[in-house]
C-alpha cells in the first residue's frame, strides 16, 4: 500500500473520531458538525494547489509573509520564504505562506505603534485558525517584530522567528551615514542653517542605500526594485532582533546578517529547519520562555544601548505570557541595567552600523562577552540550553584592536552601566523611561530648568521654532498628551526638537520630557513613556506649567516637579472632571478600530497593548 492509499484510507475512515488534538491537516478542522467532511472538503480545495497525499500527510510549517510594497524594510521577504521553504522540505515538512498585516515606520498613520496590537491579533488569530503544526513568523520593521511574538505566545504553537536583516550603511562626502540616526542628525543640521539643501537632498538618497529585486511569485509580490533591510543602526528593528536572539527565538547570526547578504538566505533556510523540528517536539513558546528568558533579554537590550520602545514592546510581550506576567516590571529593566554595562558601539549612542556588528561577531559573540551575565540554562526553540547553543557553534574571535570590532568587553565597557534607565517621582510616579548612553551632552542627566510646555504635537509644531518663544538652553522642553490615550499610537514625537533660536547658537541637547516615545534610531538627553500619561486625569505630567522647576537626576533616578504637593492636587483637582468627562466620551463614542483602541490600550508601564489581549484579560 503507497503512503497516498494509507493517508486516505484512514481519513476517510468514518469508524476513527479525528481527535482534538491531531495535527497536520487534520488540526483546527473547519465546523460543519461532521469532521470527516470538514477534511474531506479542506483535502478538496488545498489539491487545487496541486499537492500529493503524500505533501499533505507531512507536518504543515505556515510561514508567515509580511511583504508589502509600502514596506521597503521588507522587499527580501519574497526570496526568504523561498529559502524557508527550502529549509522545511528539506527536513521533511509542508511549507504553506500565508499573509499577515505588514507595518512599516514611515507608511502607518498616526503611527505604526497605532497598529501594532491589531497585527499582533492578525497573527495570533491566523496562527490558530489554519493548519499549521508550527509557523516561521518573518517580519523586520520596527512593529512587526513585536506584534509578531506578542501573537505568537498567545496562539502558542511553535514558532521560529526570522527577520528581515539590517541594510548597509551609504556614504556622503566620505563619512558612512545610514538610516535612520543620520536622518536626525543631518535633518537638524539643515535646520540648524549648518547644511544646506543641495546637502540634505544628497544625504536623502544615501541614508537607505541597499537594494534588491524582488520577483514576480504571487499576487503579494512585486516586479520591483526596492531597499532592502531595515535601520542599519540599534534602532528598534535592530534592537528587537537582538532580542529574539536572546530569548532563544532565532539562530545566532539572524539578528545581524545585512538583509542582502547570502547568509541572510541560509539563516532562513536554517529558520525552516528549526521550524519542522520544532514541530515535532511541540516546542511552544510559553512553555520555551521563562522569566529568566526575559531577564536575559533586558540584559542583552542593556548592553547593546537597544530602543527605549523595546522597553513598551518587552512590557507587552511579557504580558501576553500567562506565567511570566506579573513578575517583571518596568523597576526589572533598571535593577538588570545598573549590573549591565554597554558593550557594543552603534549608533545612536556609539558610531557604528549594524554590519559592522556583524563582522565583529554579532550576537554569538556579545553573549560570550555576556555570559556571567546570563542564565544559560534556558530553553532555546533548537531544543538546546543557550548555554549549550553558546559553547557549541563556531565562533572566531575577533581581536579588540581589529579596526572592524565595534564590540567591548565586561572589562572594558563602552558605557559603564545603565544604558537605559527608570526614572520616578512625583512627576512619574509610574515610571519613565531614559536612554541615558544616548545623552548628548553628559550634564544634563544631573540638571534642573523651568519648564516650557507644549500641550501636544500641534501646539509644539506650531511654536517650537517661534522667535518669541521664551526658552534658553536650560530650561526643559515638556510636550503633553502623546501618551497612549492622550494621542492614540503614542507617537515617536518624544524627540523634541531644539528650538531652531537655539540651535542656530550651537544648543544641540536639552532636557526633554514627554509620555511619548521616541525612534531607537535617536538621541538626546529624553524622558519618555512618563507614567501615568498626561491625558489621565490624574497625572502630574498634565499639569506642569510653564516656567515650573523641573529636576532630573539619573544618578538617582530621579524625575521631579518642584511644585508643593498641595499646588499639584489643587491643580489636578481643577482639571479632572472636565478631563474626565472629554476622555471618557471621546473613547466611547469613536467607531471601529480606532474606538477599540481608545477604550482597551493600557499604559506604557504595562506595554500599551489591548486589555483583553494580554493573559490577564480585559480588566
Ligand atoms: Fe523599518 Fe527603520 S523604518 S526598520
Amino acid at each position: 500500500m503507497s503512503a497516498n492509499q494509507s493517508a486516505t484510507t484512514s481519513d476517510y475512515d468514518l469508524d476513527i473520531p479525528i481527535p482534538a488534538s491531531a495535527s497536520g491537516l487534520r488540526q483546527g478542522l473547519t465546523s460543519y458538525g461532521d469532521a470527516h467532511f470538514s477534511l474531506f472538503l479542506r483535502k478538496v480545495f488545498i489539491k487545487a494547489l496541486g499537492y500529493s497525499e503524500d505533501a499533505l500527510s507531512r507536518p504543515i510549517i505556515g510561514i508567515v509573509n509580511t511583504y508589502s510594497s509600502f514596506n521597503p524594510c521588507h522587499a527580501n521577504i519574497p526570496q526568504l520564504i523561498e529559502a524557508v521553504k527550502r529549509g522545511v522540505q528539506l527536513n521533511g515538512g509542508l511549507a504553506i505562506d500565508f499573509p499577515t498585516i505588514s507595518l512599516h515606520e514611515s507608511f502607518a498613520s498616526p503611527t505604526s505603534m497605532f497598529l501594532r496590537n491589531l497585527m499582533s491579533m492578525d497573527t495570533e488569530e491566523m496562527i490558530r485558525a489554519q493548519p499549521c503544526d508550527a509557523v516561521v513568523l518573518i517580519g523586520g520593521c520596527d512593529k512587526t517584530t513585536p506584534a509578531q511574538l506578542m501573537g505568537g505566545i498567545s496562539a502558542n504553537k511553535p514558532i521560529v522567528h526570522l527577520v528581515t536583516g539590517p541594510m548597509m550603511p551609504g556614504s556622503y562626502k566620505g563619512a558612512r551615514i545610514g538610516a535612520c540616526t543620520d536622518c536626525r542628525n543631518n535633518w537638524a543640521k539643515f535646520r540648524a542653517g549648518t547644511i544646506d539643501v543641495e546637502d540634505i537632498s544628497a544625504i536623502n538618497d544615501e541614508l537607505a542605500p541597499t537594494v534588491t529585486k524582488t520577483k514576480v511569485s504571487s499576487n503579494r509580490t512585486l516586479n520591483n526594485i526596492l531597499k532592502a533591510g531595515t535601520c542599519g543602526v540599534m534602532g528598534t528593528a535592530s534592537t528587537m532582533a537582538c532580542i529574539l536572539v536572546a530569548l532563544g527565538m532565532m539562530p545566532f547570526k539572524g539578528a545581524t546578517a545585512p538583509a542582502v547578504s547570502s547568509a541572510r538566505q541560509r539563516i532562513a533556510e536554517e529558520s525552516g529547519k528549526l521550524a519542522v523540528d520544532a514541530a515535532a517536539t511541540r516546542r511552544v513558546p510559553q512553555a520555551l520562555l521563562s522569566r529568566e528568558s526575559f531577564l536575559n533579554a533586558m540584559t542583552v537590550l542593556q548592553a547593546i544601548g537597544g530602543s527605549t520602545n523595546a522597553v513598551v514592546h518587552l512590557m507587552a510581550i511579557i504580558g501576553r505570557h500567562p506565567t511570566v506576567a506579573g513578575t517583571i516590571d518596568l523597576s526589572t529593566f533598571d535593577d538588570i541595567g545598573r549590573r549591565t554595562p554597554l558593550l557594543v558601539d552603534l549608533k545612536p549612542s556609539g558610531k557604528n552600523y549594524m554590519t559592522d556588528f556583524h563582522n565583529s561577531g554579532g550576537m554569538l559573540a556579545l553573549l560570550h562577552a555576556l555570559k556571567p551575565l546570563l542564565y544559560l540554562d534556558v530553553m532555546t526553540v533548537s531544543g538546546k540550553s543557550l548555554g549549550e547553543e553558546i559553547d557549541s557553534a563556531p565562533y572566531a574571535r575577533v581581536p579588540r584592536s581589529s579596526p572592524t570590532n565595534c564590540l567591548h568587553s565586561l572589562a572594558d565597557p563602552l558605557y559603564p552601566a545603565s544604558s537605559l534607565v527608570v526614572l520616578r517621582g512625583n512627576l512619574a510616579p509610574g515610571g519613565a523611561v531614559m536612554k541615558a548612553s544616548a545623552s548628548k551632552d553628559r550634564t544634563l542627566l544631573q540638571h534642573s530648568g523651568r519648564a516650557v510646555v507644549f500641550a501636544n504635537s500641534a501646539d509644539l509644531a506650531a511654536r517650537i521654532d517661534d522667535p518669541e518663544l521664551d526658552v534658553d538652553a536650560d530650561s526643559v522642553l515638556v510636550l503633553q498628551n502623546i501618551g497612549p490615550v492622550g494621542n492614540p499610537g503614542m507617537p515617536e514625537a518624544g524627540l523634541i526638537p531644539i528650538p531652531r533660536k537655539l540651535s542656530e547658537k550651537g544648543v544641540e541637547d536639552m532636557l526633554r520630557l514627554s509620555d511619548g516615545r521616541m525612534s531607537g534610531t535617536a538621541g538626546g538627553t529624553i524622558v519618555l513613556h512618563i507614567s501615568p500619561e498626561s491625558s489621565n486625569p490624574d497625572s502630574v505630567l498634565g499639569v506642569v506649567q510653564n516656567g515650573d522647576m523641573i529636576e532630573c537626576d539619573v544618578e538617582k533616578r530621579l524625575l521631579h516637579l518642584r511644585v508643593s504637593d498641595e499646588e499639584i492636587e489643587q491643580r489636578i483637582a481643577s482639571r479632572k472632571l472636565k478631563l474626565e468627562a472629554t476622555v471618557t466620551a471621546s473613547a466611547t463614542q469613536t467607531r471601529g478600530y480606532r474606538g477599540l483602541y481608545m477604550r482597551t490600550v493600557n499604559q506604557a508601564q504595562q506595554g500599551a497593548d489591548f486589555d483583553f489581549l494580554t493573559a490577564a484579560g480585559p480588566t
